[in-house]
């Protein structure tokens, strides 16, 4: 080979490592500024999401503020403040076996409690639990009312058979329907519009209770038939929203519970007000003074409260728009979707997520328990992360750092919504004065006020299986009421409020109870 030939080569050999080591360094600046593109996204979307302790305190005298300006006149805030006409909660002295129909999340439920007289002696429960099939959740009330109906007939069916609840008289149930409902009484009340999904649009401004009752004669489980047969199921029943339940059985244990919170699919809360405090109803009286009310907060709305683009969007893409603001930031149909929006906000800004995922763009596919599962993901490889994004988003081989991102973006959405949930059960302590502050109305410090224990049920999937989720609402209710207050508030983990809580309300309004009992059951609120 020639000497010219050889340099020949040697340039060419240069020039080509030279582009070569271009294209990789053209690869690496590309890379790296589609990482920064990334890491604005989640910069934007922590600043959004903020909640320093001063903006949380705005959100908790925001909803004291609104709390009295529902309980003033009809319509006065968003939120809606509800009547339950529950005024007296259970004693504990509670005795016999009771039932309660469950609807409300995913599932409905029928229930038999055996109550055993003495505080906390439930003696034994039997559930029937059945997944609400999601066309049912849209079509007609017929169908969703024949399918519980059918439900109950099996359940009651079932116990024929066994003797030892034949011998049972009578049959009372509590009816827990976990929507808005503006209660007439204890026993009906007018459903005000749906949430969490369901969409049957005939029944809103009607009577609930009624097509229970219709659906439970369509199957034959009428008085009449019930009086000739081996039961008597009553069909007179408690109608209660499950907060509602909730406080109840959180006071069948505990006779501090003066509020209880539900946060799973959707949330909302209800606490035990004063009677005159409830201006919009002037002349209530209750043998007790108070009364329950079911403050339906998922749609409280304050400008404080945090929002991002992508709470927007899925407002604006939701069956109902303009509602439910404060429920669709923390509860758990939602919280899963906030995610996916992010994710897919990001795999629009970059190819960190590889090539285009159409699943990403489906409403809904993450939800809430996956993404728990994806936050809570302690493997040193993430394994569970990568695990996830491949079987539900069929995003596949992302590497260490993105899954790593994806836990991060898991993270500020929970946070938020934890620490926003602290904030509205603070505010309710404002309200009834239990804050520390001696309320929104007094002037006093809080080195004045004596704090009473006071205890607030609370429950709900999010809650309860979502550990970061619940720590991340301890610290919180801790940062906004300081360390002295917040030791006597106490939250108090029920096990199914919207079901027992609601058979034994039936049992404390139950006339049954009391003749059978000679004692008092309900108790004074
Ligand atoms: C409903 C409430 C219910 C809450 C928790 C909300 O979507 O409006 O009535 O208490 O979910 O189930």
């Amino acid at each position: 080979m020639g000497r010219g030939v050889m340099v020949g080569v040697t340039v060419g050999v240069a020039v080509a490592a030279c582009l070569v080591a271009g294209v990789v360094v053209g690869k690496r600046v590309k890379s790296r500024r589609k990482w920064k593109r990334v890491m604005g996204v989640l910069r934007e979307l922590e600043e959004g999401c903020e909640t320093t302790v001063g903006r949380l305190k705005q959100v908790v005298d925001a909803m004291a503020v609104e709390m009295h300006a529902g309980l003033a006149s009809e319509g006065g805030s968003k939120l809606k403040m509800l009547l339950t006409f529950v005024d007296n909660l259970p004693s504990g002295s509670e005795k016999g076996t009771y039932y309660a129909l469950d609807l409300g999340g995913t599932n409905f439920r029928v229930l038999r409690v055996l109550l055993g007289g003495q505080r906390s002696s439930i003696l034994a429960k039997d559930v029937e639990r059945q997944p609400i099939p999601p066309h049912l959740m849209s079509g007609t009330s017929e169908d969703l009312f024949d399918f519980m109906a059918s439900s109950v007939k099996e359940f009651v069916e079932k116990e024929g058979n066994d003797s030892e609840s034949s011998v049972v008289k009578k049959k009372e149930l509590g009816f827990t329907f976990s929507f808005p409902v503006r209660q007439t009484s204890v026993l009906s009340g007018i459903l005000i519009k749906w949430t969490k999904g369901f969409a049957i649009e005939e029944m809103v401004e009607k009577e609930v209770a009624q097509y229970l009752q219709e659906a439970l004669i369509r199957k034959g489980l009428d008085m009449r038939v019930a009086v000739l047969a081996y039961f008597s199921l009553l069909i007179y029943s408690e109608q209660v929203n499950d907060t509602v339940g909730t406080l109840a059985l959180g006071h069948y244990h505990d006779e501090d519970t003066v509020a209880a919170v539900i946060i799973g699919t959707g949330s909302n809360a209800c606490y035990v007000e004063r009677t005159d405090a409830i201006i919009k109803c002037q002349g209530l009286l209750t043998t007790s003074g108070g009364m329950v009310v079911n403050m339906e907060w998922g749609n409280f709305w304050s400008s404080h409260l945090p929002r991002t683009s992508y709470d927007i969007d899925l407002d604006a893409d939701s069956p109902n728009p303009y509602d439910m603001g404060f429920e669709k930031m923390i509860s758990g149909m939602y919280l899963g979707d906030i995610v996916r929006r992010v994710i897919l906000r990001m795999s629009q800004e970059s190819d960190i997520f590889g090539p285009d995922s159409s699943r990403l763009s489906v409403p809904f596919i993450l939800r809430t328990p996956l993404m728990a599962a994806m936050h809570e993901d302690d493997s040193p490889e993430l394994t569970v992360v990568a695990g996830i994004l491949r079987e539900v988003l069929e995003i596949s081989d992302v590497p260490l750092k993105v899954r790593k991102l994806v836990v991060k973006i898991c993270d500020v959405v929970t946070r938020r919504a934890a620490r926003l949930a602290a904030a509205g059960i603070v505010g309710i302590l404002k309200k009834i004065g239990r804050d520390g502050s001696g309320g929104i109305t007094s002037g006093r410090t809080r080195s004045d006020v004596k704090m009473r224990r006071t205890v607030v049920a609370i429950e709900g999937g999010l809650y309860t299986n979502y550990t970061m989720f619940r720590e991340y609402l301890h610290e919180a209710l801790t940062e906004i009421l300081g360390e002295q207050i917040a030791q006597h508030v106490i939250l108090k983990e029920t096990e199914d409020g919207s079901g027992i809580g609601a058979a034994i309300l039936a049992a404390s309004y139950s006339s049954s109870n009391s003749v059978d009992n000679d004692t008092d059951t309900v108790q004074p609120l």
